[in-house]
């Protein structure tokens, strides 16, 4: 399939979204829907959490404060956005930025599942509790976090949220050291 025809299934998985009108609480309140931004042919695929004020704004994920730590850390590997392919668990932004609801991540659960099978990753990184917690259920960040884990035959990476590291000069540097293993770990799944 070439990068046109992922970019078209892509689309394709936002309009029916929007036609299904999943959660329509949360669509009530955002301004806009958030899909994903990148390359649709990546190697690698962020996962986050849900979109904040910038996202919800400006209909891209992580463009806001947190976005920019992320582009920093990409760029220290030599990666851009464009390189990439990022992406939420909850597509619409939650009021005042509170944490998604189980049933709320339930509902876009089979949309993530479709994008991912269109990008076919070799790396999908987790980024914050809830990203791994869909997806790798039953585990601790604060213990795996930066360790690549296989499940159901897809290489997962769970890290910090950069948004919750960004003014925690500890979990920062620890965010910044396992990021920077992502070249490896995708190196040996080759
Ligand atoms: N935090 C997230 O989890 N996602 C975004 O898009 C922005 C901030």
């Amino acid at each position: 399939m070439s990068a046109q025809d992922q970019q078209a299934k892509l689309d394709q998985i936002k309009a029916d979204i929007l036609q299904k009108n999943v959660c329509p609480n949360l669509a009530k309140t955002a301004k806009q829907l958030v899909m994903g931004d990148g390359n649709p042919d990546a190697d690698i695929l962020f996962i986050g959490e849900a979109p904040g004020k910038k996202e919800d704004e400006q209909g891209k994920p992580f463009v806001g404060a947190a976005g920019k730590f992320l582009n920093e850390m990409l760029a220290l590997i030599d990666l851009k956005r464009e390189d990439i392919y990022i992406t939420n668990i909850v597509k619409y932004r939650p009021p005042n930025n509170r944490d998604p609801e189980p049933d709320e991540k339930e509902a876009f659960l089979p949309y993530l599942a479709e994008q991912i099978a269109v990008i076919k990753p070799k790396l999908i990184v987790l980024l914050g509790r809830h990203s791994m917690e869909s997806l790798i259920p039953g585990l601790k960040i604060s213990q795996v976090h930066g360790e690549p884990k296989r499940y159901n035959g897809q290489v997962y990476l769970p890290l910090f949220h950069p948004a919750a590291a960004l003014y925690n000069g500890g979990m920062r540097q620890t965010l910044i050291d396992d990021f920077m293993r992502i070249p490896t770990i995708l190196e040996k799944i080759k």
